[in-house]
């Protein structure tokens, strides 16, 4: 347990710099003198001057704004304030306010969705957003100058109504900031394991604090059906349960017997859509066909190749060409994608609809002669053409409602069609070879970006064990290297990291593979690569950690252990 110490160490040395020690002092306030080098912001912002002092935030300050476009984020700034530290801001739809928190928007159309500028002083706090989602991250850059350790939140108790609620000390600060790419996304699949809707609204509060803005969110595969369908409800009954989970890691020490399952109603996805909205998050959800359908052909076995023989939701991981998960082209289930396609996009407004189109086996198409057939009938001179023929028909749904199909990095070989947004996670190269094409790309390469993969060498914690995705592999990548020539770099959106979850039951371990990896994700895609700097972020780490405890989320301290080994 020489990491938990060494944390302790560095947390409390922290508390001692950040807050005056803990109880911040006989008076409960800082001194000021102790704030130098206590500006830890993650992503570290384009532009930020420490200036002298600070600024005394304590109970009843106000925060004044005038737009309507500023309640979002006068609401989240309250609610953080009230849940974390005990405080009570005094909300005024006024004129900004002398010895008060001004929340702005001064509308910049060619300023970047999400560029803000803040300014704390001795005297008051104003935060400009050039846009509402400027004005958002603006805060969140705030409550990131807050003091970070769980003695100064629970120094005022837990309720605003705490008499003795603390004064905190905020750092006095200019920042001009804004992000790099315009697709800064997390990722969940909740098939694997589901998660209560109140543990996706916390995952939305997480991307939300690293100043992300797209929650993708994987809601059918083999083990299961997560959404409801009100046009195909057997998708639910019999799609939405599996009979049992595989024991240990892949290929596991047998099946447990425990029925598994369940999924989100359409009401429980549009709570979802809107919180995620309130925070400038879009969800991404996504139907992934024609392969990883097995949860599919339980409930409409005739969807598939071989329409004789029974299916069941998979038990097991890992199943890609082993069994049989591929819809059958045809037109029945043609109509079903377009059913459970448009019911996505009534309840998902969002412009990106995710159709996943990754590991589709093409044997069970090659050795059905129904398959053969369809094709012959078609002109499909091939599996790949019918691939593409499967991901026209989709894309032609999607489109017609006027939104944009994104598609995994597959879709690069097995066709890309017109207007697909690619997502690259085999590699890089898939999103190079996209925007070769004129097309937009998304980064998710699982070297990089999968957050279900180990961590460090020798991992006891169950996960993914094919190679290591550390802390600095995934903060030292490069979305757009010197090495690449792409005529348009402006096509790569952005990036995102993923959480597949076969060895992540819950919020302990899921939090475990996910921090700190998803804050160096956040910096790799806001940041400007001239801002980025390994050993500045490791300096940030220790009040990130402390972040993560106040949140009361779990993280993986080994960076610590190792640096610590290391120098032994
Ligand atoms: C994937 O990991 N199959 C997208």
């Amino acid at each position: 347990m020489i990491g938990d110490c060494y944390i302790k160490y560095l947390c409390l040395t922290l508390c001692m710099v950040v807050c005056g020690a803990a109880g911040m002092g006989p008076d409960r306030v800082q001194s000021p003198d102790t704030m130098e080098n206590d500006v830890a912001i993650i992503p570290q912002p384009l532009e930020m001057k420490r200036t002298k002092g600070s600024f005394p935030l304590s109970d009843g300050v106000i925060v004044s704004y005038r737009d309507a476009g500023a309640e979002n984020s006068v609401a989240f700034l309250k609610n953080y304030l009230r849940q974390y530290y005990g405080l009570a801001l005094q909300e005024r739809r006024s004129a900004p306010h002398r010895s008060a928190i001004t929340l702005n928007i001064s509308e910049k159309p060619q300023a970047p969705k999400g560029a803000y500028e803040l300014k704390v002083s001795p005297e008051y706090i104003e935060i400009t957003g050039y846009n509402e989602e400027g004005l958002f991250y603006g805060v969140q850059s705030l409550l990131q100058l807050l003091p970070v350790c769980k003695s100064g939140a629970a120094a005022g108790g837990d309720t605003a109504s705490d008499a003795t609620a603390p004064v905190l000390q905020i750092p006095c600060v200019r920042l001009k900031d804004a992000p790099r790419f315009e697709y800064r996304g997390m990722h969940l699949d909740v098939v694997r394991h589901i998660f209560p809707v109140s543990y996706i609204k916390q995952y939305i509060d997480y991307i939300a604090l690293h100043k992300m803005n797209y929650f993708h969110w994987h809601l059918t595969d083999d083990q299961g059906w997560r959404m409801e369908s009100r046009s195909h409800p057997r998708l639910n009954e019999l799609g939405a349960y599996r009979e049992g989970t595989i024991i240990g890691l892949f290929p596991g020490k047998g099946i447990d017997s425990t029925r598994y399952g369940g999924f989100y109603t359409i009401e429980q996805m549009k709570e979802i859509v809107d919180y995620a909205a309130r925070r400038y998050i879009t969800v991404v959800p996504e139907i992934d066909v024609p392969g990883h359908c097995m949860a599919v052909l339980a409930a409409y076995p005739e969807f598939g190749t071989e329409p004789d023989k029974p299916v069941k939701p998979a038990v097991t991981w890992g199943i890609y060409n082993r069994q049989n998960n591929v819809l059958a082209p045809g037109e029945k289930v043609f109509r079903f994608l377009e059913d459970v396609f448009n019911e996505l996009m009534d309840v998902f407004p969002g412009e990106y609809i995710h159709i996943g189109a990754d590991e589709c086996a093409h044997r069970w198409w090659e050795e059905s002669a129904a398959t053969q057939r369809f094709m012959e009938e078609h002109g499909l001179k091939d599996t790949k053409q019918l691939q593409e023929y499967f991901a026209r028909r989709v894309s032609d749904v999607v489109t017609a409602r006027g939104r944009t199909v994104i598609g995994w990095d597959e879709m690069v070989d097995n066709g890309l069609v017109d207007g697909a947004v690619v997502m690259s996670w085999r590699n890089e190269k898939g999103a190079y070879r996209a925007m070769k094409q004129g097309h937009r790309a998304i980064m998710a390469p699982a070297a990089y970006s999968y957050l279900n993969i180990k961590q460090k060498e020798k991992e006891d914690t169950l996960c993914h064990k094919s190679r290591t995705v550390s802390l600095e592999k995934v903060y030292g990548f490069e979305p757009l290297p010197d090495s690449i020539s792409v005529a348009d770099p402006s096509l790569l959106m952005g990036g995102e990291g993923c959480m597949w979850t076969e060895y992540f039951p819950h919020k302990e371990r899921l939090e475990y593979g996910l921090f700190p990896r998803m804050s160096a994700i956040a910096e790799v895609y806001w940041s400007d690569r001239k801002a980025r700097d390994w050993h500045r972020f490791l300096q940030k780490l220790p009040s990130q950690f402390a972040r993560y405890d106040l949140w009361g989320a779990n993280y993986c301290t080994w960076i610590f252990e190792e640096k610590r080994s290391d120098s032994q």
